[in-house]
């Protein structure tokens, strides 16, 4: 196991990602994913891409990171996306209160589930102290924190706007129009790349808890009555859970069991969440992360999200933590039905029966002129208020004499002025509100997971290397080209073969300074999965030139043709 410290002075030394803005001092919760880094989140992203919008035939959008207030009064961000801070009076440094109670309270794992009160009671009842100056906190006083940076759109005073917090609400403004282009039909799904921001109190372990990542979410729009997951694909897989149940037991455990399994006997209760863990269980294993050390963990009730009816996180250990590097959410109705609330636009789909349904429908038609001069500017609301009544409460119009309420006021109305009636209407469908299924990856997260997973140490000829076993479809670098020294023939050759190796498509890095052993070691740091010196032996006599290709993970050697060489690579590198 590899820890912390060791990882990220590699990811440092080899450009995998650094602290950004070093040169001012560095801003926390803020990094750079150097070119090694860069090349290893986009192939984690291709091949996210390629799985869960591409495979399962989705379509991909591009939003905004910055979005204006109503958009986040509908979501429930600005009133409930809060973490709890305390601040130390003695050094000014900010806490996330829940977190201290965590790290000094052994059985206590999510103190945020215990509210502010008991948090500020813990923190007094355990002395707890300034983990940066040693102060006393019982002072102090918790206070929720809201986790979203806020802008102002335009110039002045502007509009009041806020970057994102979740790639998603970008996906589920956009449903009226997203809906059209799907023509109407569920179940659907719409997914999103790209960047989201927290302001988080305590950003710490380097990039697994920043204020800016990357995200990679799916939404998936069904009818819950309806829609039904293709499970047949994933119930033979086999998965690690943690259920809440489990997690509450004192002998709690994990289960190893199937998808099929796992929902037959109610451990997951949604089927669409259960067939997304199934299909996410392949793709971690696909991309290279060690499946002895990942899980999935039911949420426990306090520790939901404001829109979240069930939700599991895919786990994994790293450095001897288990961290959550994607959420598998039941959002049920809560986005669309809010976002239809607050704004003037329909985001429902209008469901059309298999076969017209005969309806009887109560409706009132008043006689305005009778409503008119008695009820002054009201009568509108009044007949709007007699219709509600007629819909809700058919029975009332059966007395002389029916009673309805409008602006605090109470209107009695003779039942024959209403002129309520009940007819058959035929109705085609109805409008529903789709429900959600989210599987949200934390992209950051999970290259740290990659790098962590794939560090490896052996020894080679007599010396301790370092090397990251990546999968070959996620390293930075397909195959690295070496002339053995600098002589002209070699260069050449290695020039050429450099060149033909990228038109084959393939990722190339071409390296001729330093020794073949130090040439070798640096891109086993970076998980090349191979290397090809080209060396005199290989351009001797008259026949086919060769060179040596190596494998990384076991260091072995073959000489190979070089007209052989690009069609081998691409074999072995597509598995
Ligand atoms: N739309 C649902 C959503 O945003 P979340 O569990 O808050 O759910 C999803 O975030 C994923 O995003 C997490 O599983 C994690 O991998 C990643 N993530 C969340 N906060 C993060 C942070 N501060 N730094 C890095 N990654 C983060």
């Amino acid at each position: 196991m590899v820890g912390q410290q060791a990882l990220t002075e590699l990811a440092k030394r080899r450009g995998f990602f650094f602290g950004a803005n070093e040169a001012y001092g560095g801003t926390a919760g803020f990094y750079t994913f150097g070119p090694e880094g860069a090349a290893l989140k986009r192939n984690v992203e291709s091949a996210w891409r390629e799985r869960f919008t591409l495979r399962l035939g989705n379509e991909e959008i591009e939003a905004p990171t910055v979005m204006p207030e109503p958009v986040f009064e509908a979501s429930g961000h600005l009133d409930g996306f809060d973490d709890m801070l305390i601040e130390c009076a003695e050094c000014g440094e900010s806490h996330r209160a829940d977190h201290l109670i965590e790290d000094a309270v052994a059985d206590i794992e999510d103190a945020e589930a215990l509210g502010v009160d008991r948090v500020e009671e813990l923190i007094r009842e355990h002395d707890l102290a300034c983990p940066t100056c040693g102060a006393a906190l019982s002072g102090e006083p918790v206070e929720d924190f809201n986790l979203m940076f806020e802008t102002s759109i335009g110039p002045g005073s502007g509009q009041p706007g806020y970057l994102r917090p979740e790639t998603a609400q970008g996906i589920f403004v956009e449903f009226p129009r997203l809906k059209e282009y799907a023509r109407g039909q569920l179940p659907f799904g719409v997914t999103q790349i790209g960047p989201a921001y927290r302001n988080e109190i305590s950003p710490r372990r380097g990039i697994i808890r920043v204020r800016e990542f990357t995200q990679a979410e799916l939404e998936q729009f069904i009818d819950p009555e309806e829609d039904e997951p293709p499970l047949e694909d994933v119930a033979d897989v086999e998965v690690t859970l943690y259920p809440a149940s489990e997690q509450n037991a004192d002998d709690g455990d994990y289960i190893q069991t199937t998808i099929g399994e796992a929902i037959d006997e109610e451990i997951i209760g949604s089927p669409w969440v259960a067939y997304f863990l199934g299909v996410a269980q392949g793709w971690y294993e696909r991309v290279g992360v060690d499946m002895d050390r990942f899980r999935f963990r039911q949420h426990l009730a306090g520790e939901r999200a404001h829109y979240a009816a069930d939700c599991w996180d895919a786990e994994s250990e790293v450095g001897g933590n288990w961290i959550e590097i994607a959420g598998f959410a039941y959002r049920g109705d809560y986005d669309l039905r809010k976002h239809g609330e607050h704004s003037e636009d329909r985001f429902t789909v209008f469901k059309r029966y298999d076969e017209p349904k005969t309806v009887e429908r109560a409706t009132v038609n008043p006689d305005m002129s009778a409503l008119g001069p008695e009820f002054g500017g009201a009568a509108g609301d009044v007949a709007d208020a007699l219709q509600e009544l007629a819909e809700s409460d058919p029975d009332a119009f059966d007395s002389n004499e029916v009673t309805v309420d409008v602006d605090g006021e109470s209107y009695t109305i003779d039942t024959d002025v209403a002129n309520f009636s009940v007819e058959e209407q035929t109705e085609n469908g109805e409008h529903i509100t789709p429900h959600v299924v989210e599987p949200s990856f934390g992209v950051g997260r999970t290259v740290y997971t990659l790098l962590d997973h794939a560090y490896s140490e052996d020894t080679v000829d007599d010396e301790t290397r370092t090397y990251l076993s990546l999968a070959p479809e996620i390293a930075p670098t397909d195959v690295a080209v070496f002339p053995l020294v600098g002589d002209d023939d070699l260069v050449t050759t290695a020039d050429d073969v450099a060149d033909e190796l990228r038109a084959a498509g393939l990722s190339v890095s071409y390296d001729d300074s330093g020794s073949i052993g130090r040439r070798y070691r640096r891109q086993d740091e970076i998980g090349t999965p191979f290397c090809v010196t080209v060396d005199h032996e290989g351009l001797e006599g008259d026949s086919e030139p060769t060179v040596t290709l190596r494998e990384r993970d076991s260091a072995s050697q073959l000489r190979i043709s070089v007209a052989d060489l690009a069609a081998e690579l691409e074999a072995v590198l597509a598995g």
